[in-house]
């Protein structure tokens, strides 16, 4: 069984002492209220897992603001060298540190705003995975792509250009896929159910034919594109959706429980 993983990006936004209030009350809910205390034992027994990805400088006191292991923490970028003069970057090691178990890689607003390529993307890639940070990569296509009919010929390429040089053990242990259609971010257009579970499916079939069944079994793949508490449930039931990846309904804490609600 795959662990449903619920991830909130909360790219710019939310300094050190907002995220810290967050984690606080996430951690209240965990353990005084019945949903809370009924979401909480699905992360201790393996069937659901948390994530948040604050900036990096909201890092430390996220981490700082746990009570439990219920919550993981998220890096949202990182360079792929451990150290060295690379002026505004941040690294794996540093990540690591403050507290992040897992580093969001790829995300669409790197791709397209940050012009950072599928090379570039290859190389975080491998970095984190050599220094066992967990990766959640996304993949997604544009507008225009998906009108041309090129979505799964899109998705395809980037993740053959990431994934070309791992194992089948470390594409089933570590790697989280997240497929993000770039028309949905932010849009308030979700994809419909039926396009996430059709392009999550093709990622599984991807991975199947790459790496064999068993890995592909065992690999995540969430969806994210203006989820929200009212959508997060039918997307969640899908068979290939093992999880969704969040902004702006994933700021407020509240909203964020609705959705981990959702999830049980
Ligand atoms: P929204 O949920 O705000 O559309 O953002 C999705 C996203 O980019 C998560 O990484």
């Amino acid at each position: 069984m795959r662990a449903k993983m619920i991830a909130g990006n909360w790219k710019m936004n939310s300094g050190a002492a907002a995220a810290a209030d967050f984690v606080e009350k996430l951690e209240t809910w965990f353990a005084d209220s019945p949903e809370g205390r009924q979401a909480a034992s699905a992360v201790r027994e393996g069937r659901v897992e948390i994530v948040i990805a604050p900036p990096f400088t909201s890092i430390a006191s996220a981490h700082a603001a746990k009570k439990s292991d219920l919550i993981n923490i998220a890096a949202q970028n990182i360079h792929h060298r451990q150290k060295g003069a690379f002026t505004g970057e941040i690294s794996l090691p540093m990540i690591e540190e403050a507290g992040c178990r897992y580093v969001i890689i790829g995300h669409s607003e790197r791709r397209h705003v940050f012009k950072e390529t599928n090379e570039d993307l290859e190389k975080k890639l491998i970095a984190a995975l050599e220094s066992r940070v967990l990766p959640i990569f996304c993949i997604g296509e544009l507008l225009e792509e998906r009108e041309s009919g090129d979505t799964k010929r899109v998705l395809a390429s980037q993740l053959e250009s990431a994934w070309r040089s791992l194992t089948s053990d470390v594409v089933a242990e570590m790697v989280v896929i997240a497929y993000e259609p770039v028309w949905a971010i932010g849009t308030g257009k979700t994809a419909s159910d039926a396009d996430a579970e059709e392009a999550c499916d093709y990622i599984r079939t991807l991975a199947c034919d790459k790496f064999g069944i068993a890995a592909s079994d065992s690999l995540r793949i969430l969806y994210g594109g203006s989820v929200k508490p009212e959508n997060s449930g039918s997307l969640l039931s899908q068979k290939n959706i093992d999880g969704l990846l969040i902004g702006g309904a994933s700021l407020e804490v509240e909203s964020f429980e609705k959705i981990i609600e959702t999830s049980l």
